[in-house]
């Protein structure tokens, strides 16, 4: 079993989609080990994503990242990085494959509905930013 650092970013938890993106979850089989709602300060937001600080479309994405309440979320899976990001799709939504999750309720390449970790390393920071220990027995 495997685990993976999941988002359910501010334009889905606005639009309503929290819901459906849960039932989604549930129905691929995995386990959901830790799951809170959180309202992001641009300072927590911009940690999160420290490693695209240097990219230009950085202060957009931690804008968006604190424009409102999202849901953090760690889930249990075999293979669950590459599951979870396969059930994303795509991080442009009009390039995301029918069914995925960015398909379904992304709007533009920022606002892409979800986030996921893309390795082992990076869902360990990312659980850990999130999660203390005891948030995840
Ligand atoms: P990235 O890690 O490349 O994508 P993914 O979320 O699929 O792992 O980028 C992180 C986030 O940054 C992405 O979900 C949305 C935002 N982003 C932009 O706003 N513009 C861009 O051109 C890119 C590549 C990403």
């Amino acid at each position: 079993m495997e685990r993976t650092f999941a988002i359910i970013k501010p334009d889905a938890f606005a639009a309503g989609h929290a819901g459906k993106i849960l039932a989604r979850i549930y129905q691929e089989g995995f386990k959901v080990v830790g799951l809170k709602k959180l309202y992001l300060s641009k300072v927590e937001a911009e940690g999160f994503y420290y490693v695209h600080r240097e990219r230009p479309f950085f202060g957009e994405l931690t804008d968006f990242m604190s424009s409102g309440p999202c849901v953090v979320m760690a889930l249990e899976a075999d293979n669950a990085i590459m599951k979870w990001r396969d059930l994303m799709g795509a991080t442009d939504p009009a390039k995301a494959a029918e069914g995925t999750l960015r398909r379904e309720f992304g709007t533009s390449i920022g606002e892409n509905a979800t986030h996921g970790s893309d390795a082992p390393e990076t869902a360990a920071f990312e659980l850990s930013y999130f999660f203390a220990g005891l948030e995840l027995l």
